[in-house]
């Protein structure tokens, strides 16, 4: 009989390493791993060769960083994409892509399933299914820690041991932490409990605001319909951009959120993020749409973007209602062009300056200077009409004529 073939989504971590060894065991099959880089710092050396030693058949360690900005952050950027108005989502829209790129190998590779390392409890598991079952459903799932006799990590490393798979000898990191380019996401730990403020050592890369420069940080980010292209007037590639952003805004103590938020399964759960490069970007993209929507576009747009970041949150990336949205979205895109100037200083940001070829600000209308040409004769007939409910309203509410209609009714009686 022809040996099953899996394909492992692997991080080289405690668990996925693991997983590789015990469907090896349980389904006597030959596993192939599959590693994305979506632009972590976290080294990816060593992780192809871990896997080899851990009994991988075939290893690939795939570099999607360009695919991941371009199509992925972009996107969720120029959408407004905040889960919870707050939330960047860096882990939230890189499972999909991961599990395309799993999905992609599994077929090459001729795999009947694929397997993810989440749990039983978080959205990961959610997006990396839905998203498989979008774009192979013939391809099965398998989930092993959801189902694996393992209770604690000492268990898992005796099994480690046992079978003779290498465990780094680091001691274990007291988070739970997910990193990408777009943010890290940290969890576990004294963090489970919502009262306790975050030791310094669960932020992974930005300094505490009262550590940051005693000098503001100046930038100018210049957009082109919605997706930036400059700093400091200076052309960048996407991925560089959103790693100097990272970097500044990392030594200024900004993008630091500390939330409890409402997860796909039914639980509320403490979350640390850092996103530097994410806070900065959305803040400047929204400045800019200030100046370039017109108001009603603006403020449908907001609701949009709540949707967007709930579909986003929720797994449906490959969704047709999420490509409709991108259609909404683009469309609102094409005059968001322009130069944002900000300020960063102890973890805060502040616009001081905004441009645009199409900015729809008109001095001659806003100015309380002799340069007016608002027509403010055409004011008082507005006002008038516009109050004109209201007026009738209150005409019929007022006080008096109410004691007037209760005597009436009194009466009849
Ligand atoms: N709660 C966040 C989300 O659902 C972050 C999850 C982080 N994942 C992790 N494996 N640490 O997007």
């Amino acid at each position: 009989m022809k040996k099953n073939r899996i394909a492992v989504a692997y991080s080289g971590g405690l668990d996925t390493s693991v997983i590789v060894k015990w469907l090896q065991e349980h389904y006597d099959a030959d596993i192939i791993t599959v590693t994305g880089n979506l632009g972590q710092k976290k080294e990816l050396k060593g992780v192809a060769e871990k896997a080899y030693k851990t009994g991988a058949k075939k290893v690939y360690i795939q570099d999607l960083t360009k695919e991941f900005v371009e199509d992925y952050i972009f996107p969720a950027l120029k959408a407004g994409a905040l889960y919870e108005q707050s939330y960047p989502m860096a882990t939230a829209i890189g499972r999909p892509l991961l599990a395309k790129a799993l999905v992609e190998v599994a077929k090459r590779e001729r795999c009947t399933a694929i397997a993810h390392g989440c749990t039983g409890k978080g959205n990961d598991q959610v997006r990396f299914e839905v998203a498989v079952m979008a774009l192979a459903p013939e391809l099965k799932i398998l989930a092993p820690v959801r189902e694996w006799e393992f209770k604690s990590r000492e268990e898992e490393i005796a099994y480690c041991e046992r079978h003779g798979i290498p465990v780094s000898a680091t001691k274990k990191n007291p988070y739970s932490i997910d990193e990408n380019l777009w943010g890290t996401a940290i969890e576990c730990g004294v963090l489970e409990d919502p009262m306790v403020e975050p030791p310094a050592d669960a932020y992974q890369c930005t300094v505490a605001p009262e550590d940051a420069p005693n000098k503001a940080g100046v930038v100018t980010i210049e957009f082109r319909q919605g997706v930036p292209v400059k700093i400091d007037g200076k052309t960048l590639k996407p991925t560089a951009l959103i790693e100097k952003l990272n970097t500044l805004g990392g030594a200024h103590g900004i993008g630091r959120l500390d939330m409890i938020e409402n997860r796909l399964v039914g639980i509320k759960s403490r979350e640390i993020y850092e996103a530097p490069g994410a806070t900065i970007l959305h803040f400047a993209h929204r400045e800019l749409e200030r100046l370039t929507l017109d108001k009603e576009t603006s403020h449908y747009k907001a609701k949009i973007s709540n949707d967007y970041a709930d579909l986003i949150y929720n797994g449906l990336w490959f969704s047709p209602l999420k490509k409709a949205l991108d259609g909404f979205v683009n469309a609102t895109q094409k005059n968001v062009t322009g130069t944002v100037k900000l300020r960063l200083y102890k973890g805060n940001l502040t616009v001081s300056g905004r441009t645009s070829p199409f900015s729809l600000y008109d001095t001659n209308l806003a100015t309380y200077t002799s340069g007016d040409t608002f027509d403010h004769a055409s004011a008082e007939g507005f006002i008038k009409i516009y109050g004109l409910p209201l007026k009738t309203y209150h005409k019929v509410n007022r006080s008096n004529s109410i004691l007037r209609k209760k005597k009436l009714l009194r009466r009849k009686k």
